[in-house]
């Protein structure tokens, strides 16, 4: 067993992540729902099974703090981790189903796949909490940024994509934040295929800083997109939830990077 503090960070960490994806997920299982055609009644049952499912899961995570029997979170993290798995597998189906085009309706592959991606991440670190996996910091920034950096390229594109083709100052807005994430995407691979040489402070402090202005300048795009949404000033087919949810997910980014700034700077030069 670890100490007190390792303790009440394995339940604080995991409660945050819960909350945080639990959220999230419940989300992607109501935006497939509204893609589906209205004939394809069993795919849009599965989805609000999925809505319930991590309701429930938000409520009992909303009854523990960090004050809570470290082997109960132990537990949850387990229950969530199947219901995340249960959805990754659940968003593969539609997603093959759609690429073998078995069923027509709304819903992007790409986006399919993105949320695929997002249930699969969040299953990964309730199953890391759980083993008290702590990875090297060189390892943990260049795997989150390569994994964001992507969720943040494939958000850019959705928003092009379900701007109504009229708003064409905002679509090339989007298209411009897509070709800045794409490129972003490669140079953190780059960095990926440098390893072990290329771990060194100064190249990941410059790595952080890049990643974090386009982060920020996409963060400020999908609030001034959502409020334009919310007010009804532009013409889409972004729901208003969609536009707070990418939203939500660019801020979460941002913190880790946050966190790794502070990680290395506490670190020796
Ligand atoms: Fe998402
Ligand atoms: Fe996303």
């Amino acid at each position: 067993m670890g100490s007190e503090h390792s303790i009440s960070t394995f339940v604080t960490q995991s409660l945050e992540e819960i909350r945080f994806w639990s959220r999230i997920m419940k989300e992607h299982a109501f935006f497939l729902s509204l893609g589906f055609t209205a004939d394809d009644t069993k795919l849009i049952q599965e989805a609000k099974h999925y809505i319930a499912i991590f309701e429930r899961i938000e409520e009992q995570a909303s009854e523990y703090n960090e004050r809570t029997d470290p082997e109960v979170i132990r537990n949850f993290n387990i229950q969530v981790y199947q219901a995340a798995v249960s959805i990754w597998a659940y968003k593969r189906k539609v997603l093959g189903l759609i690429l073998h085009c078995q069923i027509n309706g709304n819903n992007f592959p790409l986006l399919v796949d993105h949320i695929s991606r997002e249930a699969f991440y969040f299953a990964k670190r309730l199953k890391e909490l759980n083993e008290g996996k702590i990875k090297p910091l060189a390892d943990a920034i260049i795997d989150e940024n390569v994994f964001f950096l992507k969720i943040m390229a494939d958000h850019s594109k959705f928003i092009g994509h379900l701007l109504d083709p009229s708003e064409r100052k905002l679509v090339d807005q989007a298209r411009g934040f897509s070709e800045d994430f794409d490129k972003l995407l490669y140079q953190a691979q780059d960095l990926d295929h440098m390893r072990p040489q290329s771990e060194t402070k100064p190249l990941f402090e410059q790595f952080l800083d890049q990643n974090r202005v386009s982060v920020v300048s996409l963060r400020d795009f999908k609030k001034t997109a959502r409020e334009l949404i919310e007010e009804c000033k532009i013409k889409s087919i972004i729901h208003p939830l969609l536009a707070d949810h990418v939203f939500r997910e660019a801020s979460h980014f941002l913190e880790i990077i946050d966190a790794f700034d502070a990680h290395l700077s506490a670190q020796k030069a």
